[in-house]
């Protein structure tokens, strides 16, 4: 062997001998590091901070420190923006509520941790659904840890006002306008609504499911095609928002969604249509399904679903990547998935949790789900960033909001839409 040759092999030995003591310093110090997060989410009504105590407390009980960062504002608009304004300043929070697209939007800034390791030996591919684990991986690897999934074509009614004014839960949009104006008559809001972008477009996209059915909601909010943008379905989801507009109270500007809520269990309004994070405020103030309230889903065929779910930020730090992976597994623990979701109006992402001591409601989402996901009706949620990439949700629900709060006509809409969705490409 020359002198080179030798020098050479020494070179690649010890590259190969500091890479692995490397790997085993720093494991050693995982092992050391105590697990700290800093989590940001948008869980601050009741039924929510009361789910993410669950995570916080697994979080302490396992060794880890935990520094909330809640961002007020339903659908997660405010925290999105907090959370653009910390990556930029090169400050990323350790994990964030983070879900659909924009997962991979974030991954591919190259911001992103890989949590494969924890999901490799958690087995996260044998107990989730093929479509939730999809919406969890970057190019192969696992970048986002899902917690539930809720539905969003949910209709909530007050059980008592139902029965004092002889209306069972309309299984057509035509029976909930007819309850509707019995109700308006009877002098109670029909619907109760927050004029917030996000709860108008989680309104519409309901409706666009109900009058439309499963193939139109794929073409027109999933393969945004101009042809549905512009139909004559279309015109006719924006007739209904103008009728919903109309049975909603004065006061409804910018009203957050949980007073909604509060509205319906008081006997103030009716109805509301939202997802079952509404079931979680229901069941935090002590109401029970079935007894105080009603659920059934928005009439039509179908299921929306949104997963939340949480992911990872590249942050320097053997204790903050500790409490990355600790978090990971917690989340897709069996117990927390069980607990949190008995809080949070939502179902388990995985699919080996019992559903034994979750009520009603969730035992038809769960069944929906899985006849849906047979069906071929199983559909990601548009108005909560399952569908689309930020650019292409944000100008639909411009003009969902812009309809809704004027009196533009239903043709003038639909070219609208046609016309943001074209620009946003
Ligand atoms: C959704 C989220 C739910 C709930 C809701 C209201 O986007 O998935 O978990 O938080 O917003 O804030």
């Amino acid at each position: 062997m020359e002198g080179s040759d030798i020098w050479e092999e020494l070179k690649m030995k010890y590259t190969a001998f500091a890479a692995v003591s490397a790997v085993a310093l720093s494991v050693a110090g995982m092992a050391q590091a105590e697990p700290q997060a800093e989590v940001l989410h948008w869980w601050t009504s009741g039924g929510e901070a009361k789910s993410v105590a669950v995570l916080q407390e697994e979080f302490a009980e396992n060794g880890g420190t935990w520094t909330d960062m809640p961002v007020a504002g339903g659908g997660g608009d405010a925290a999105m923006t907090a959370l653009r304004a910390r990556v930029l300043a090169g400050n990323a929070p350790t994990a964030v509520q983070l879900k659909g697209p924009a997962i991979q939007e974030w991954y591919e800034e190259g911001v992103l941790a890989d949590i494969s390791s924890v999901a490799e030996a958690q087995g996260w591919a044998d107990v989730l659904p093929a479509s939730i684990a999809n919406h969890m991986k970057c190019e192969g690897t696992w970048c986002a840890a899902p917690v539930n999934v809720h539905r969003v074509d949910w209709i909530w009614a007050n059980a008592e006002v139902l029965e004092a004014n002889g209306i069972e839960m309309p299984t057509t949009w035509e029976e909930f306008n007819a309850a509707a104006e019995t109700l308006q008559a009877a002098g109670i809001t029909p619907l109760a609504h927050g004029g917030q972008a996000w709860q108008d477009a989680t309104v519409f996209e309901t409706v666009v499911l109900g009058l439309g059915g499963p193939e139109f909601f794929q073409s027109a909010l999933v393969d945004l095609d101009t042809e549905a943008l512009t139909s004559d379905t279309m015109k006719a989801v924006f007739d209904q928002m103008r009728t919903l507009r109309g049975y909603v109270d004065d006061n409804f500007s910018g009203r957050d969604w949980n007073l909604a809520t509060a509205m319906v269990m008081n006997g103030e309004a009716a109805f509301q249509i939202m997802g079952d994070w509404a079931k979680g405020e229901f069941l935090a103030a002590g109401k029970v399904p079935g007894e105080d309230f009603l659920c059934a889903s928005t009439p039509g065929d179908g299921f929306l679903y949104n997963v939340d779910s949480f992911a990872m930020f590249e942050v320097d730090g053997d204790d903050k990547r500790a409490g990355q992976e600790l978090l990971a597994e917690l989340i897709v623990g069996q117990n927390f998935q069980k607990v949190f979701n008995l809080n949070k109006g939502s179902i388990p992402a995985r699919t080996d949790v019992s559903l034994d001591e979750f009520d009603s409601c969730a035992v038809t989402s769960s069944e929906d789900m899985a006849a849906s996901s047979e069906s071929g009706s199983l559909l990601p949620s548009y108005a909560h960033g399952m569908a689309l990439r930020g650019a292409q949700a944000g100008a639909i629900t411009d003009v969902v909001t812009a309809h809704f709060n004027s009196d533009m006509s239903s043709d003038e809409a639909v070219q609208m839409l046609a016309d943001a969705v074209a620009n946003s490409m």
